[in-house]
């Protein structure tokens, strides 16, 4: 019984990653992808202004050693990135997609010290996000009498 069992399960797991192979699944290692909900410059910039807005919140937030506060901004800037992360994915845009994804990551270590009430590993985490918003923005961003656009 406990062989039938047994192999029973070996053969589940083996249709199943063939399912899976078939249905063309996410690779291990690489995220997860998700569509974007950004189609044009005004909506990315509408993400952009809410990154910049909850960024704010959260250096406040970090300051005053207001943990919840600052797991809200970094909760929201993780789901923010990652819409940003996907629009980049689908443009095929290497660099930015690094940057983005580096800036899930450090949002998701924010959340983590904040959860701990560690205000440091906060303000660390918020150093490497602050890094990701830079180079992204040397790379991709300019200023323009209109205001910011895409290179
Ligand atoms: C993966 C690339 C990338 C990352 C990471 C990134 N940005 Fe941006 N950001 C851009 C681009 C491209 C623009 C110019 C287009 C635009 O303004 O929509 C921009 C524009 C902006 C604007 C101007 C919005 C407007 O149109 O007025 C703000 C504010 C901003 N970013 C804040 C941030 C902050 C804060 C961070 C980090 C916490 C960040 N961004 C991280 C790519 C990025």
């Amino acid at each position: 019984m406990k062989r039938v069992l047994g192999l029973t399960i070996v053969l589940s797991v083996a249709l199943m990653s063939t399912l899976m192979a078939q249905a063309g699944a996410t690779p291990a290692g690489q995220a997860p992808m998700t569509k974007t909900t950004i189609t044009s410059l005004a909506d990315y910039s509408a993400k952009m202004k809410e990154i910049g807005s909850n960024n704010g919140m959260l250096g406040k937030a970090i300051q005053s050693g207001a943990a919840a506060d600052a797991a809200k901004a970094s909760a929201q800037l993780e789901t923010l990135f990652k819409d940003v992360h996907a629009y980049w994915v689908e443009k095929k845009v290497d660099d930015a997609i690094t940057f983005s994804a580096n800036a899930v990551a450090a949002a998701q270590a924010i959340s983590k010290a904040a959860a701990a009430n560690d205000m440091m590993a906060a303000t660390d985490a918020r150093a490497k996000l602050a890094s990701q918003c830079m180079g992204c923005h040397t790379a991709h961003r300019e200023k323009t009498d209109a205001g910011f656009i895409m290179k």
